[in-house]
């Protein structure tokens, strides 16, 4: 990926790289189910007006951070301004616990891929499940089987992160346009389907919530929005501050911090619409909640016959390419975090320690999870006495993990790196990094104003959302 200890060997890779991380589960995964819960089009035109005003923005100040100072996040930010190292450490405990859920949403990912695998050799793959709702919950309610996925899942992972990531890139190369282009093959398949034009009423017409029979609470869209906005860009905790910091001063920073989310975005409208148009076909719910992606394209590909089970398999596989490359980037750094810490105090990196010690810490954290059964034994979940205190709005600790991180920390690592280049070390901080490829910085002026003032406000806007939910609102 890198040559010696140093630089990404041209843009293109380091584009590659950073988009793997970007784009996983957050977009398959979460984005759908998002939308379908927060009324569709106009969750699906805040979420917009995020990427544009927080999300390049953030892309933007992460990756001149990391570029200035060539460090992982906590030496990075703590080299700027020795105080604010905590930031740098939360985000490492927020990959930390990210990866606590990632992991098993990877792991339902792997149990489908075999499903689909061994039926293509004629063996039932999905133990005779009359439908993809029934094989779900079948799967999802067994926690020995989760639990087996799941740390399947940190053997890859941990083998990547411990080896060192330049497998990846040709993973990546393969994985991202393969990702897109079966996408699109979906798309366009949903079109033979009945009934799957709603889909696109949904997802892009003001009549979508009422054909969908949905309500819109603005605050929850706002603060569902925003953070799904930064965990699918992978920001607020640091991972692009550890890419930019491998990126070469020649390049472009100003035209990265589009093309990453740009990319990203894509990816996620993509999902809704291989996901929204079956979801209407098969007369499903678009609330349906976390199990979207897997009961809906379960149910696409069963409606394929035989070739259904190649096309799933091959999409399954790559979302697992999708899910793995974003996951390696959140081990990363917690990972480099410790190394750093280490040898700043005279000690051997020892990665792989370090690595598996990582690994194994995410992985405990994971069980509760896969033992919570999604909640869904009867509305509260396996391992409600863990979470009952905060009432019945957390109705399962998946939603609990997703909340502390990308509803609570991410947003808050946001706002406090944009108040450290904004206000604390001034703007010149990131203008003097983009300015150094030499290139004019056409929209200098739009991001100094994001950066001081409209990204940090609408950051603490979703946290103060985020408080209002304990009451209600
Ligand atoms: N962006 C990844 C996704 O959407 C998740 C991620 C978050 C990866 C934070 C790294 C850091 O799936």
């Amino acid at each position: 990926m890198e040559n010696e200890r140093g630089k990404w060997n041209s843009n293109f890779i380091f584009i590659l790289a950073a988009v793997g991380s970007a784009i996983g589960m957050g977009n398959l995964w979460g984005f759908p189910y998002k939308m379908g819960a927060n009324g569709g089009l106009p969750f699906l035109l805040i979420y917009f007006v995020m990427v544009v005003l927080c999300g390049v923005v953030c892309m933007c100040v992460e990756m001149a951070i990391g570029r200035k100072t060539g460090k992982s996040p906590i030496e990075a930010i703590g080299g700027l301004a020795r105080r604010w190292k905590i930031v740098g450490w939360f985000g490492a405990l927020s990959a930390t616990i990210i990866m606590g859920f990632y992991s098993m949403l990877i792991g339902y990912a792997l149990r489908y891929f075999v499903g689909f695998l061994v039926q293509i050799f004629g063996v039932g793959g999905f133990a005779g499940a009359a439908s993809g709702a029934d094989f779900f919950v079948a799967f999802t309610q067994n926690p020995g089987a989760v639990l087996l996925y799941t740390a399947i899942t940190f053997l890859i992972c941990s083998l990547f992160v411990m080896f060192g990531t330049s497998g990846l890139e040709k993973f990546n190369k393969i994985g991202i346009p393969g990702l897109f282009i079966i996408l699109i093959a979906i798309i366009i398949y949903n079109l033979t389907l009945p009934g799957a034009l709603n889909g696109y009423v949904f997802m892009f017409s003001s009549k979508g919530m009422e054909i969908a029979g949905t309500s819109f609470n603005f605050l929850k869209a706002v603060r569902t929005a925003g953070g799904q906005m930064l965990f699918s860009l992978s920001l607020g905790m640091g991972a692009m501050i550890t890419y930019g910091s491998y990126l070469d001063k020649k390049e472009s920073i100003a035209r990265s911090a589009w093309i990453i989310p740009v990319l990203d975005t894509v990816a996620s409208v993509f999902a809704g619409m291989a996901i929204f148009p079956a979801v209407f076909a098969m007369g499903q719910d678009v609330k349906a909640g976390p199990g979207l992606l897997y009961i809906t394209m379960h149910n696409v590909f069963t409606t394929m016959g035989v070739a259904g089970n190649v096309i799933g398999a091959l999409f399954y596989l790559l979302i697992i390419f999708a899910g793995v490359s974003s996951a390696i980037s959140l081990m990363e750094v917690t990972t480099s975090a410790i190394i750093d810490g280490r040898t700043a105090k005279g000690k051997k990196s020892s990665r792989k320690g370090v690595t598996f010690a990582v690994a194994l810490i995410m992985f405990i954290l994971s069980i509760p999870i896969c033992l919570d059964r999604l909640g869904l034994a009867g509305g509260e979940g396996a391992m409600w006495p863990l979470y009952s205190f905060l009432g019945a709005g957390s109705q399962d600790l998946l939603d609990l993990y997703d909340m502390v991180t990308e509803g609570l920390m991410m947003p808050l690592g946001a706002l406090l790196m944009c108040v450290l280049v904004g206000w604390k070390l001034g703007f010149a901080t990131v203008r003097d990094e983009v300015l150094a490829d030499g290139r004019k910085w056409k929209l200098e002026k739009f991001f100094e104003v994001c950066v001081k003032y409209i990204t940090p406000v609408i950051m603490a806007f979703v946290l103060v959302s985020l408080f209002l939910s304990y009451f209600g609102l």
